[in-house]
């Protein structure tokens, strides 16, 4: 279906040396792309980087520091598209929780969204986009994800925001629900039976699959009249 579209373009990845952003960074590479990764930890980033191939590169970035994220794009004068992947999501009690866990969940998603924003748009191309990355829990909070839920929701009201001042380049969010990926296996204590009983709690009975990310954000670059969009990969969850 997406044979080659990504052909001679640029895609930057902001989290992409692992889960959701690894997985599309491979996916643009098979259509053809020329892919920069980022993430904060160097380990990571050259685990992710050896099978990915000589079309990729990648460098150390942390979304939360502008200055950061600026050094990430500094030499690349062209980018065809952008995909942010990358937030730090600390479960805290609004009323009475830690500030500093609140303030890391709206620092990495919703500044580290406006961060990349605002490097990537002197640089993107005419008939480029940006996609970027929200969580199922806008649409479902639950206690202690308030800040997680708020950080999700400012950031697709960002994209329908940019519609105008990011034009004619498009700009996408991705809502996932719970997705198989290194993320959700910390989570759940890296238990097989508590991800096959999550899977079960699920309208299709399975978790999304970081390659379910990947397909949708392939189709958010190359769908030209796709912009302002929200796009739930939840498998309807939000719904049950
Ligand atoms: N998996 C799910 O069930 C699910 C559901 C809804 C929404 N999401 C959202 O989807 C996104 C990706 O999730 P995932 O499951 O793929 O997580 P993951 O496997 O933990 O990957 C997260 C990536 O982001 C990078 N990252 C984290 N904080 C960063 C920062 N401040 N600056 C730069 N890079 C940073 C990580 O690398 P370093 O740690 O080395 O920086 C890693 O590359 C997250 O925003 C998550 O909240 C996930």
């Amino acid at each position: 279906m997406f044979d080659s579209f990504l052909q001679g373009q640029q895609v930057l990845v902001l989290g992409g040396t692992s889960g959701l952003g690894l997985a599309t960074a491979a996916g643009a590479l098979r259509a053809g792309a020329q892919v920069h990764v980022g993430g904060r930890d160097p380990q990571r980033l050259a685990d992710a980087l050896a099978p990915l191939g000589p079309k990729a590169s990648g460098a150390c970035v942390d979304l939360t520091d502008e200055g950061s994220v600026q050094a990430f794009f500094a030499s690349f004068p062209r980018v065809d598209h952008l995909v942010v992947c990358a937030a730090n999501n600390l479960p805290a009690r609004l009323i009475d929780g830690d500030l500093a866990a609140l303030r890391t969940s709206l620092d990495s998603r919703f500044w580290g969204a406006v961060h990349a924003l605002r490097a990537v748009a002197p640089r993107l191309a005419p008939e480029g986009s940006v996609v970027l990355t929200s969580g199922m829990v806008s649409q479902r909070p639950r206690p202690g994800m308030a800040m997680v839920a708020a950080a999700a929701c400012a950031v697709e009201s960002l994209a329908r925001s940019l519609v105008g001042e990011l034009a004619p380049r498009r700009i996408n969010v991705i809502n996932p629900g719970p997705m198989h990926t290194p993320l959700l296996e910390r989570a759940l204590g890296g238990q097989a039976q508590a991800l096959q009983g999550l899977a079960d709690l699920q309208p299709l009975k399975r978790l999304g699959q970081a390659e379910d990310f990947a397909q949708t954000a392939l189709f958010a670059m190359g769908n030209r009249q796709l912009n302002g969009a929200v796009l739930h990969l939840d498998g309807g969850a939000r719904w049950a």
